[in-house]
């Protein structure tokens, strides 16, 4: 029996890809939810919720490591503010944020918050770890299947994203979360940059086959700007993933080929 090594957000989509990583490095493990559900040897699920901040004096007590994956689209600084009180008044030794890569150059709510959390961990008297992630594939996938489903694909000039295997972050998760405070850490980002039209070309080729007319746009404002400057993509030093956009969209996991089927029986 170790000190069980705290994950919020455990139930997610990067965390419960965590998790398995960490119980095969031989910590024990509680997961903060607010929908906790049966435990399992090693891991145990409480309920808490980040933002209110419900439930973290139990969750953290004899907690030596936090991995802080919990957030949505809004409300992650106030999470982590609670959370990083908390873990001080906890006595926990290492606290480790994931963040978004560009967190302090986008001018977009949620990048704002991100860096707000950054701030507030950094600040909050524990030693820590900061990975900035680029967007997963997962989350890339859903919004280049609905361009697609356009009469015309529209193709912001100049935008570009670097989608990164989820598994590729929760090995380095995993890792830092075994090892000393690093402060700031190398981003992690995917292989390739790509457009719009590339993105879905790669897509296309997996499904129907039939490359999309593009209509060119231009996205206005401090946001396009941001974009066309390239605001959003990792910052050397890098960490580049080794799964392709092009592999993952030609053998999506299982659960994203039905929504994809679902998808084209739609149209
Ligand atoms: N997905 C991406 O492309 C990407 C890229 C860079 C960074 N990130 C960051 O990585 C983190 C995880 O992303 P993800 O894609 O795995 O998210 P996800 O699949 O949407 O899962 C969100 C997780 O956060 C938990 N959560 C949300 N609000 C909470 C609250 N108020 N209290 C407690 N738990 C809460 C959920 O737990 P329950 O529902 O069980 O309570 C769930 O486990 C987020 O901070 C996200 O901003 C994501």
């Amino acid at each position: 029996m170790n000190a069980p090594l705290l994950v919020t957000g455990g139930t997610g989509t990067i965390g419960s890809r965590v998790v398995p990583r960490l119980r095969e490095a031989g910590r024990d493990l509680r997961i903060l939810t607010r929908h906790p559900r049966g435990n399992e040897p090693g891991i145990e699920h409480v309920e808490g919720d980040t933002v209110s901040g419900r439930g973290l004096r139990e969750a953290l007590d004899g907690v030596d490591v936090v991995l802080h994956l919990a957030g949505g689209a809004k409300g992650d600084d106030i999470a982590s503010r609670n959370l990083g009180g908390a873990a001080k008044d906890a006595g926990v030794r290492h606290l480790i944020l994931i963040s978004v890569v560009g967190a302090d150059q986008m001018p977009i709510g949620y990048f704002r918050a991100k860096a707000a959390a950054e701030r507030t961990i950094a600040e909050s008297g524990v030693p820590w770890t900061v990975l900035r992630a680029a967007q997963l594939h997962e989350f890339v996938l859903p919004v280049v299947r609905r361009l697609t489903r356009l009469p015309l694909l529209p193709v912001p000039s100049g935008v570009r994203f670097e989608p990164v295997h989820v598994d590729e972050v929760a090995a380095r998760l995993a890792d830092l979360a075994l090892h000393d405070p690093a402060g700031r850490v190398a981003d992690i980002a995917g292989p390739e940059v790509l457009d719009i039209r590339q993105l879905a070309d790669a897509y296309v080729e997996g499904t129907d086959g039939h490359p999309r007319h593009g209509l060119p746009i231009r996205i206005p404002g401090a946001i396009g700007r941001a974009y066309r400057a390239g605001h959003n993509l990792a910052a050397e030093p890098v960490q580049r993933g080794q799964r392709s956009w092009y592999e993952f969209v030609n053998a999506p996991p299982a659960s994203m080929r039905v929504a994809a089927i679902a998808d084209r029986g739609a149209h």
